[in-house]
């Protein structure tokens, strides 16, 4: 953006967390939900989510310029996203994420500043360096964590079903998977895919419940385990997805060590996240994640491309290639020599 950033862009970056307030506003208020049960005149919008009438048509109106509503005479709809990603029990519902970013990360962003001139997160959501025990202590936390990271990597899993060879493959352990919600996506797509979800032991439940829930308890197995301390099992694909970025670049390197003798020789070792890539049009949007990973963990932040291959390097494996998976994200492939 930078040669032709004039006043007009200027402004408009500067003010950019109105529109964002706008849509997470109407999220809050149950708009999307409300509209979900049909269309409705901005009488009854006001009257049922219980709104002023001073600034209800303009609000309204804007989030119809922005395309997130649609008008047809006198009342008001969804639009095609809104009716996809923003009504609650909706398969591909974003709530999850949108609800932290609304009230956990836009409070932080508020504090960039002091982030800046302590490194310390601002987002108080930890107090220990057991980032994870101690978000899990809490289940409503837990529960707020686990929707969020799927929100997350649930748009992906098409793109991560073609860009592998997964025919060519039997089983594939996934590390840090959560409640199993990739690893299904995976095996429904390659019916002849078995999975392993390599997590915390808090997960176990939520996990297999999500299993029993999508039908693929068969198929996608949970392995407890630290990926840092235990030995991990042995598999000829080995996955891990939206972690590493959690971590230092040291707590990385010493996770890919510990990897290494899991991936069987011949084998791949996949990893996908926001990486940033120089020269890139996600640029600018991983590094402003980069910031949001630095508000909101210990010590968390996203990392080059090209320091995620050093470190493949370093720790034994040998051809690594990279590929755009899509939604910014990039998926790194390093082969185990034979
Ligand atoms: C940001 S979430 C990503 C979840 C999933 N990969 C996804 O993208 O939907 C990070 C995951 O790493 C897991 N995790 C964190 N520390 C771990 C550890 N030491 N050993 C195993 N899993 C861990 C967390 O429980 C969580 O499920």
């Amino acid at each position: 953006m930078s040669a032709a950033f004039g006043a007009g862009s200027l402004l408009e970056t500067a003010m950019s967390f109105q529109r964002a307030k706008l849509l997470l506003t109407g999220l809050e208020l149950g708009l999307f939900d409300l509209l979900a049960g049909g269309p409705a005149e901005e009488g009854t919008l006001r009257e049922r989510l219980g709104l002023h009438p001073r600034g209800s048509g303009d609000f309204l109106a804007a989030l119809t310029e922005a395309g997130v509503l649609v008008r047809e005479g006198s009342r008001y709809h969804n639009g095609a996203a809104a009716a996809q990603f923003l009504v609650r029990g909706e398969p591909a519902f974003l709530g999850g994420f949108l609800h932290v970013a609304d009230e956990v990360m836009y409070p932080a962003w508020g504090r960039l500043a002091d982030a800046l001139r302590t490194g310390a997160p601002q987002a108080a959501t930890y107090s220990r360096p057991d980032m994870f025990g101690e978000l899990y202590e809490d289940d409503a936390k837990r529960s707020a964590f686990v929707r969020m990271a799927e929100d997350a990597s649930r748009p992906l899993i098409p793109a991560l079903a073609e860009g592998f060879d997964w025919a060519a493959h039997k089983a594939v352990l996934e590390l840090g998977g959560c409640r199993g919600n990739v690893a299904a996506g995976l095996v429904t797509a390659h019916p002849h895919l078995a999975a392993t979800v390599l997590d915390l032991p808090q997960l176990r439940p939520e996990f297999d419940a999500h299993m029993r829930a999508l039908g693929t308890a068969d198929r996608v197995r949970f392995h407890a385990a630290d990926f840092f301390t235990d030995d991990l099992p042995e598999s000829e694909v080995v996955m891990i997805g939206h972690c590493l970025v959690d971590w230092t670049d040291d707590q990385r390197r010493a996770l890919i060590a510990n990897v290494l003798p899991a991936v069987r020789p011949g084998g791949a070792f996949l990893i996908w996240d926001p990486m940033i890539v120089p020269g890139d049009e996600s640029c600018l949007r991983n590094l402003v994640r980069s910031l949001n990973m630095q508000l909101m963990t210990p010590d968390g932040a996203n990392y080059r491309v090209d320091e995620l291959t050093g470190w493949l390097r370093e720790a034994g494996f040998g051809e690594v290639r990279h590929d755009g998976l899509g939604q910014d994200v990039t998926l790194v492939t390093a082969i185990r020599p034979e």
